[in-house]
């Protein structure tokens, strides 16, 4: 499911209101559906159609100095501006002068400097929907060339003006530097692009976006590229921030809601970011940025040895840096290629989308259901005989890895290696990798029956004297579920209630939309406790424990980006999430070593944000069982091991 969002992502939407992308505080009730309509048409293969004309009396600029803060409206075919230092603001897709950050961004500059500010509206074709705006902005551009041209007429050198325009409003800035030189054989200073628009530009020729040719100069903030912002460079200098796509401090936490409400909030925050950015820049230039490059398929780093910053005074210093990089998914382990990745995967994906059905529950082969065992004498496994096992009664922990893995991935060597290190206990990893191979759609039919032969197993070590009510389950992705349904099987078939259920980032697609009986939740154990680290894409969001705890807030997790260079939007996001998803077994793992993810109640700020409430602490893991409430906890991380901060 992620991997839809990813594609979604690029798309174009109806106006989810302005509200959305202009503003920081969404409701859930800004949220407009036909936006997802639209979307999904977008990810079956926008085009769209030829460029259009405009009534250039629906563009206006507006001035605004220090002796006239609040602005005027200018008489675009006889401007009356004094001549200085002229800087044009270009809002975005969806946005108005008023919003978007544009008051802001004014402001700064304003404080900054003695300058004329030029806040261009052109909110009418904003308003449109993308795909339709899309059309308008070359347009759009050679009015606002006109425009500066008039204004040279007044004095004021073209390349001596700088434009600074967000998301679309950069490539309308893109147009206008066109215009400029293809019409009048003039060159603008300066565009600075915060994060350019991506969907539909990211498929254009050079000619048709923003590119180093634009301007004198032109330098690029990427906040949210692969998404709403355009990915690849396209200036002179670009600054990936966070490697560029995802950003610190934007996350969202919805108890309800879809997987769209959730993106859009999440990459409506990433996007304007960038406007945050460089107002930043301009009042205090402190963002420092090293070249980038790329450590592996997860992370990027910078290289002291080449520092420019960001931002304003980016024209200083900087070099005309490139930023290579690599994909790969897989979600069994860490270092993906992309060679892994499984594009018939993408496409059921993105039938999930559009409303994915399951079809109805399968009966299985239990032969395909194998049991492994791990003591501390046998640490490299003896397969038991699943009719007639041969185990030595004492503390029982099953392993389940999730869809698309087995044994030797999912980190369940890892997970064993830990348990056998703190217990003296009898491991057993259950592989069911040959459902688990097929497609997502097919495995989930499957689940229950997987269920039942691992109940039926456990019911033979019953029999060998182990306790069901001793035994411990813990499962990841569709592995979790996988125990949700053992669990209700020992229950209605058997009349046992197992001792414990951990779901580590349940399986979240179809599931999300099932009843409590048809997934993991607190009535199939004991105790159920829950570790959510990609909630509402390959994770199942809501609570279904006794405790769950949302690390992060528990959709993206801090050390997981996505960076790379050319690849899709898909692979992008399954990098990006395929890593969230898996964390879950990390911090397991860790918390059996040495436990100190001290969690606290988990409180909504806003749509965007979640904190802790310390008055209610539980430790997340292994020992949750220990100090709980019926609630769930939200904890932060580190980037990497040792994740908890205590
Ligand atoms: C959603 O936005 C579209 C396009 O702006 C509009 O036509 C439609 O009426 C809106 N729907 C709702 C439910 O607000
Ligand atoms: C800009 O959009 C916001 C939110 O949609 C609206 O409240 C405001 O009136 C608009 N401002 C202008 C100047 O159109
Ligand atoms: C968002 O809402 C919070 C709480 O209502 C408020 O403190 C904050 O200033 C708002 N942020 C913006 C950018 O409007
Ligand atoms: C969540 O669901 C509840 C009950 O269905 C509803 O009252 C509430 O408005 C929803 N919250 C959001 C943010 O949509
Ligand atoms: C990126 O593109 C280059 C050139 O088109 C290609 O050689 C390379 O394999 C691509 N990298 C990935 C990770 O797809
Ligand atoms: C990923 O690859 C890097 C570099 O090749 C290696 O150092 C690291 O151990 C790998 N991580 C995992 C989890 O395999
Ligand atoms: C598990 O999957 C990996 C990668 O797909 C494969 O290399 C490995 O052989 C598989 N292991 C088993 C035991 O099937
Ligand atoms: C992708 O996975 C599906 C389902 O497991 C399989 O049928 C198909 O052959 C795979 N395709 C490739 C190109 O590996």
């Amino acid at each position: 499911m992620i991997f839809i969002f990813s594609v979604l992502i690029t798309f174009s939407f109806f106006g989810f209101g302005q509200a959305d992308l202009c503003q920081y505080n969404f409701t859930l009730a800004d949220l407009n559906r036909s936006v997802i309509i639209e979307i999904i048409s977008f990810i079956n293969g926008y085009t769209a159609a030829s460029y259009l004309p405009i009534d250039e009396t629906y563009i206006r600029f507006w001035l605004y100095t220090r002796t006239s803060v609040s602005g005027t409206r200018l008489n675009s075919i006889r401007p009356a501006v004094t001549v200085r230092k002229t800087i044009l603001l270009i809002h975005g897709w969806s946005c108005n002068i008023t919003n978007d950050l544009m008051p802001e961004l004014k402001a700064a500059y304003l404080k900054r400097y003695n300058a004329n500010i030029i806040i261009v509206d052109w909110s009418y074709y904003a308003a449109k929907n993308y795909g339709e705006t899309f059309r308008y902005i070359p347009s759009i551009g050679n009015a606002i060339a006109k425009f500066l041209m008039r204004l040279n007429g007044l004095g004021i050198f073209i390349n001596a003006i700088h434009l600074v325009g967000h998301s679309m409003g950069a490539q309308v800035s893109a147009f206008t530097g066109q215009s400029l030189i293809n019409n009048y054989g003039k060159t603008l200073y300066r565009i600075t692009g915060l994060d350019p628009g991506g969907p539909i530009y990211s498929n254009k020729p050079s000619n048709e976006r923003l590119d180093e040719t634009d301007a004198f100069f032109v330098d690029v903030i990427h906040t949210n590229g692969g998404f709403f912002g355009y990915l690849n460079k396209c200036g002179d200098v670009d600054y990936y921030p966070n490697c560029g796509t995802f950003q610190n401090g934007c996350t969202f936490s919805l108890t309800n809601g879809t997987f769209v409400d959730f993106i859009v909030q999440k990459i409506a925050c990433d996007h304007l970011r960038s406007v945050s950015y460089m107002i930043e820049s301009i009042n205090y230039n402190n963002f420092k940025a090293k070249k980038s490059v790329l450590l592996n398929q997860l992370f990027c780093y910078g290289d002291g040895s080449d520092i420019s910053y960001m931002g304003e005074d980016s024209i200083l210093k900087y070099s005309k840096t490139d930023y290579v990089l690599n994909t790969n998914p897989n979600l069994c382990q860490y270092n993906f290629t992309l060679a892994d990745l499984n594009r018939s995967v993408i496409i059921e994906i993105i039938s999930l989308i559009s409303g994915y059905t399951a079809g109805s529950y399968l009966p299985i082969d239990e032969s395909y259901i194998r049991f492994w065992l791990y003591t501390r004498t046998s640490v490299s496994g003896t397969r038991l005989n699943s009719i007639r096992p041969a185990v030595t009664v004492r503390k029982t922990i099953l392993l389940i890895h999730g869809w698309s893995c087995n044994i030797t991935n999912d980190l369940m060597l890892e997970l064993k290696a830990a348990y056998l290190k703190r217990y003296n206990a009898n491991i057993i990893i259950v592989d069911w990798s040959y459902y688990a191979a097929k497609n997502y759609g097919e495995t989930f039919r499957y689940i229950p029956s997987i269920g039942n032969a691992i109940a039926k197993f456990l019911m033979r070590l019953n029999g060998l004297g182990i306790f069901i009510n001793a035994i411990h389950l813990v499962g990841h992705s569709m592995g979790a579920q996988v125990s949700a349904f053992t669990g209700q099987s020992l229950i209605n078939n058997y009349g046992k209630t197992l001792y414990r259920i951990t779901g580590l980032d349940p399986g979240g697609p179809i599931y999300s939309n099932k009843p409590s009986n048809e997934r993991l939740d607190e009535t199939d154990a004991f105790f159920v406790d829950v570790i959510h680290t990609n909630g509402g894409f390959l994770g199942y969001l809501n609570k279904c424990g006794d405790v769950d705890y949302y690390p992060n807030c528990g959709t993206f997790q801090n050390g997981c980006t996505s960076s790379l260079t050319n690849g899709t939007f898909v692979d992008f996001i399954v990098q990006k999430i395929a890593c969230d998803h898996l964390r879950s077994v990390s911090y397991m793992i860790e918390s059996i070593n040495y436990n100190n993810f001290k969690a606290k109640k988990r409180v909504l700020l806003n749509q965007l944000l979640c904190y802790g409430d310390g008055s209610d602490i539980s430790y997340m893991g292994e020992d949750s069982i220990f100090k709980y409430s019926k609630t769930n906890y939200v904890l932060y991380t580190n980037p990497s091991s040792p994740y908890s901060q205590g």
